[in-house]
């Protein structure tokens, strides 16, 4: 079964509530994305293996210790999981980035596939997929799916906010798949957004509405 965690950090959690204000603009929500998006990383990355090298400091040789073995992958679902590319290349500026492109359809909610682009050996690579909202869990499932038919096996999903129902789809059609999150709210209206979430988290990045 999937782990679910949650990153509770005071600062993870500070930050989020200044990007749930109505009042806060693109250039301040971006940012904020960028800086959670690193914290969550520190947290994601913990289980990367390390293997011991031999260095030489200017006092003495050691043995020394570097991250080894898988190497990283991020794969934001555009738009909104661009948001979080920065902060991850912040934390590992050699990672590869593929793309994936999906949009739900306003009236069933579906994501609707329209791009896809990643790095060659993706199937090689611990791959970390970005998408701030986990809703209904359809554009999750999918991206993931997608992965999967490339040969990945090894794929943690980062979002900020999610609800208990998207969290369960995926957990379910993706039981390998650990998620992290930074909160889980309380429901989805009727229009399949996050209440009380923070809107529209493409639109709020790119100042679109
Ligand atoms: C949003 C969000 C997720 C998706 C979540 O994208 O960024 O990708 O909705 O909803 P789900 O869990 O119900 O699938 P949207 O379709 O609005 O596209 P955008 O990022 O291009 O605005
Ligand atoms: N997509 C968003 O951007 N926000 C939501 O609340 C749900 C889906």
């Amino acid at each position: 079964m999937s782990q679910l965690h949650v990153i509770d950090h005071p600062m993870v959690q500070h930050k989020l509530s200044i990007m749930r204000k109505i009042e806060t603009g693109s250039k301040d929500f971006r940012e904020l994305l960028k800086e959670i998006s690193l914290l969550m990383g520190y947290e994601i990355t913990r289980d990367l293996p390390l293997d011991e090298i031999e260095i030489e400091t200017p006092i003495c040789k050691m043995t020394a210790r570097r991250v080894s073995g898988r190497k990283l992958a991020i794969v934001p679902i555009l738009r909104a999981g661009l948001g979080m590319v920065d902060g991850l290349l912040t934390l590992v500026p050699v990672a590869k980035v593929g793309h994936i492109g999906l949009y739900r359809n306003e009236q069933t909610h579906e994501p609707v596939e329209y791009y896809c682009k990643l790095p060659e050996d993706i199937q090689d690579r611990l791959v970390i997929v970005t998408d701030p909202m986990l809703a209904t869990g359809g554009s999750a499932c999918d991206a993931l799916t997608m992965l999967k038919k490339r040969g990945c096996t090894h794929i943690k999903l980062m979002c900020l906010v999610a609800v208990p129902e998207g969290i369960a789809k995926v957990q379910e059609a993706h039981p390998d798949v650990d998620i992290f999150v930074a909160a889980v709210d309380d429901h989805l209206n009727e229009n399949a957004y996050i209440v009380p979430g923070l809107g529209d988290a493409g639109d709020r990045i790119f100042g679109t509405k």
